[in-house]
């Protein structure tokens, strides 16, 4: 018998528990040509912002030893070019749409989630929180419960649609703030976004990076986010999770589920092997088989 891998987070229900992470599959239709967008659990949008935005300048990407630091900084066409002219030819693909929502300010959020919603097409509004807050110096809404409270509240008044929050590991503890992401209206929570770091070319004497910081991701930091599913899931059991962080193989994909994750993302991998995520959908069904279990539920979980 085939094993069930259809999962329900809330009411966001999808083919199975296996998603491209924002920002590393451009808008999902890039790849088409590669990948059937349709047989992934969900296509998770880069965050999209109010206005369209160039980005950082140049060089805005560093390999590490085991992964990788990038200071993109959001570059996008803006919400009002994804909805006319890319979401209706992702949506002809198949693939489910998840669209992630960035911002400097509250507003900035309400407004491209309420542009997001009336349109129409999107399975499920993801809130990336690892913006810099203008507001408060630049820093991370989701690193302060309050001002995660504020936008997910925000934009909980403006669409029914699922909402996720997805949070930054650069708290320390995320805690905190996924409780106050649920207590004001997230129905899943999706953890980790990338970690600080730097890093130093010795035979420039030069940063890196143009904007010096960046976001480590990639191998490195499994183990983090892991940790930090690990946490969360027991502060809050009754919370659907996504786990994203570091995971480049099928086995990683299911460490995560047996973690207590409903469902997976792949981020940094995508870019060694774009066909990974529906790669790790065929995996994790060959996993239950040969296991014996009926569906990816009975796994959901066990450790821990
Ligand atoms: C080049 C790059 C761009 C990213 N852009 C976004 C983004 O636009 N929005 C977002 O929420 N996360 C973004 N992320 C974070 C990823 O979605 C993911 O949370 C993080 O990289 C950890 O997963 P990984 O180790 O599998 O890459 C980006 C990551 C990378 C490497």
């Amino acid at each position: 018998m085939t094993p069930d891998v259809q999962v329900s987070l809330g009411k966001l229900h999808l083919r199975n528990p296996v998603m491209v992470a924002a920002g590393t599959f451009g808008y999902g239709l890039e790849y088409r040509d590669w990948v059937d967008l349709a047989q992934l659990g969900a296509v998770v949008t880069k965050s999209l912002t109010l206005a369209p935005r160039m980005g950082n300048p140049p060089p805005r990407v560093a390999e590490t030893p085991a992964g990788m630091l990038n200071a993109i900084g959001l570059q996008n066409d803006g919400v009002d070019a994804f909805l006319v002219e890319t979401l209706p030819r992702l949506r002809e693909t198949g693939a489910t749409v998840i669209a992630s929502v960035a911002g400097e300010t509250v507003d900035e959020y309400v407004q491209v989630a309420a542009k997001l919603a009336r349109a129409g097409g999107v399975a499920a509004l993801e809130l990336n929180l690892s913006c810099p807050n203008q507001a408060r110096g630049g820093m991370e809404f989701g690193v302060q419960p309050d001002l995660t409270a504020q936008v997910v509240a925000a934009v909980r008044q403006t669409t029914d649609l699922p909402l996720i929050a997805k949070l930054s590991p650069n708290a320390g503890d995320i805690t905190p703030s996924a409780q106050a992401a649920v207590d004001a209206g997230a129905d899943i929570v999706c953890l980790i976004n990338t970690l600080l770091g730097v890093a130093v070319d010795p035979s420039t004497r030069q940063f890196r990076l143009a904007s010096k910081v960046g976001g480590l991701s990639g191998p490195a930091i499994k183990p983090i986010a892991q940790y930090h599913l690990w946490r969360v899931r027991h502060a809050l059991p009754d919370t659907p999770l996504i786990g994203v962080g570091g995971i480049s193989s099928v086995e990683d994909a299911i460490e995560f589920i047996l973690l207590g994750a409903h469902a997976i993302q792949v981020g940094t991998a995508n870019y060694v092997q774009p066909t990974l995520a529906t790669e790790i959908v065929q995996g994790l069904r060959d996993y239950l088989t040969a296991h014996g279990f009926e569906s990816v539920g009975a796994i959901r979980g066990v450790v821990g």
